[in-house]
C-alpha cells in the first residue's frame, strides 16, 4: 500500500491501520517528516522532494491519497493492474471545488479494471470500536503535534494549512 500525505492527520492513521492489518505500507510525505512515518510503521518511505513516486518500479495494490495534487493518471500508474486508488483529500485535486480528481475517478471507474474511489468519512458504531481497541491496545497511537485553546484556533488552522502539521493539531476545549 502507498499512502500520499503519510505524515499528515489522516495519513499517520492510515499507515498504521494497514501495518496493524498486514500490509505492506510505503509512506510519502516531505523530509522533515521521514523519520515521523517510519517511526509509526511504514515500511519504506519517498521523500517526495527528492524522489518521485513514479521512479519506483513497483506497483503498489492500494493507494491512498491525502496530499498533493498528482493526478489520477499518475495515480493509476503506481498501481498495480487491479488495484484500488482512494482519493481522501480534494484541496490539492484542481478546479470545482477542488474535486475534479475525485469526480475524474468515479466517472473513469466503472471503464477500467482498476478501482478508483473517494472517501467521505461517516462514523459507524463497529469502526468505532475496532479502533477503540487498537487505541487501547496501543497498535494505533494517535500523532499530535500541537494542542491549540480555542482562541487559538485561527492559528491553528494556519499552521495546519502551511503543512506544518506532524499529525493531529488537536483544539482544548
Ligand atoms: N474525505 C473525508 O472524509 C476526509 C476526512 C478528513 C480529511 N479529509 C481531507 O483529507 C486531506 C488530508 O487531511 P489531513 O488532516 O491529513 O491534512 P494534513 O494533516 O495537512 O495532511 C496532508 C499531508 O499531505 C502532505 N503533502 C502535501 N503535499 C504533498 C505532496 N505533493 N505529496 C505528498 N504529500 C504531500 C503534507 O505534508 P508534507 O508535504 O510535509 O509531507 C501533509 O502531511 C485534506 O484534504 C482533508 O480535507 C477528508
Amino acid at each position: 500500500m502507498l499512502v500520499i500525505g503519510a505524515g499528515g492527520g489522516v495519513g499517520t492513521f492510515a499507515v498504521q491501520l494497514a501495518t496493524a492489518s498486514g500490509a505492506t505500507v510505503t509512506g510519502v510525505c516531505s523530509t522533515s517528516k521521514v523519520d515521523l512515518v517510519r517511526s509509526i510503521g511504514a515500511h519504506d518511505v519517498i521523500d517526495y522532494t527528492r524522489e518521485d513516486i513514479a521512479d519506483r518500479p513497483c506497483r503498489y495494490d492500494v493507494v491512498i491519497d491525502t496530499g498533493g495534487d498528482r493526478s489520477v493518471g499518475q495515480l493509476r500508474a503506481a498501481l498495480t493492474s487491479t488495484g484500488t486508488i482512494v482519493i481522501v483529500g480534494g484541496e490539492g485535486g484542481g478546479q470545482v471545488l477542488g474535486l475534479s480528481r475525485q469526480l475524474q475517478a468515479i466517472a473513469l471507474s466503472p471503464f477500467v479494471r482498476q478501482r478508483l474511489g473517494v472517501v467521505f468519512s461517516s462514523p459507524r458504531r463497529t469502526d468505532l470500536e475496532l479502533l477503540a481497541v487498537m487505541l487501547a491496545d496501543g497498535r494505533v497511537v494517535p500523532v499530535v503535534d500541537r494542542r491549540f485553546t480555542l482562541d487559538e484556533v485561527p492559528e491553528a488552522i494556519r499552521h495546519l494549512r502551511a503543512g506544518r502539521a506532524r499529525g493531529k493539531v488537536v483544539i482544548v476545549v
